[in-house]
């Protein structure tokens, strides 16, 4: 969803500030081989948090190389039971490809139709952009897959923390009116994100 680039390449210059479409090019004769090779996906993450899972992003800040091309990578571990809670991107068309495990892999249209399907190795998805989808390890090992977006920086919106972890906090009164439920059950949730 980015726009086109109108050279080569352009890869950022990560100590100047973003402008408009991206971060200004380093200088050309500054570039070398290796910026357009990273390590960034190599390493296995810690899966031991709230959700059981963890998401490590290949996008223009850690891979400067993809800058203004408009694509970008995670790679994405889920321990069994775990979750990568529902989310949405608002820049990008995410595609997935599972490694390893077994996932329920589901999003929701602005019809408010759920689509969902339980995936393996080699089995793909695809999420419209910013529709809101998931990741559910349903298998008895740890889950591995890489996603790809067509974004340099597709951005994140977490659905639980953007709604109960947000600083500061979104009042009680709007979450208790939206969720049709009591203000015990609202600080309940609140306090789970620490
Ligand atoms: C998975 O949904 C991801 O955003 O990498
Ligand atoms: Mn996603």
């Amino acid at each position: 969803a980015d726009p086109d680039p109108l050279q080569d390449f352009c890869v950022a210059d990560l100590k100047a500030s973003p402008s408009l479409n991206g971060f200004p090019c380093k200088p050309a004769e500054e570039v070398t081989s290796d910026d357009f090779f990273s390590d960034a996906l190599s390493k296995e993450s810690n899966t031991t948090n709230i959700f059981g899972w963890s998401v490590t992003p290949a996008n223009v800040l850690t891979f400067p190389g993809l800058n203004t091309l408009g694509i970008s990578m995670n790679r994405v571990e889920i321990a069994p039971g775990g979750l990568n809670p529902p989310h949405s991107h608002p820049r990008a068309s995410e595609t997935g490809v599972v490694i390893e495990g077994k996932l329920l892999v589901g999003f929701v249209t602005t019809s408010n139709v759920f689509h969902s399907k339980v995936l393996s190795a080699g089995q793909m998805f695809v999420i419209p952009r910013g529709l809101v989808h998931f990741q559910l390890n349903v298998g008895e090992e740890k889950a591995l897959l890489f996603t790809s977006f067509n974004s340099h920086l597709p951005g994140v919106v977490i659905a639980p923390t953007s709604l109960f972890a947000s600083s500061p906090p979104i009042p009680n009164q709007v979450l208790t009116k939206a969720f049709r439920v009591g203000e015990d059950t609202i600080e309940t949730i609140k306090s789970k994100f620490g």
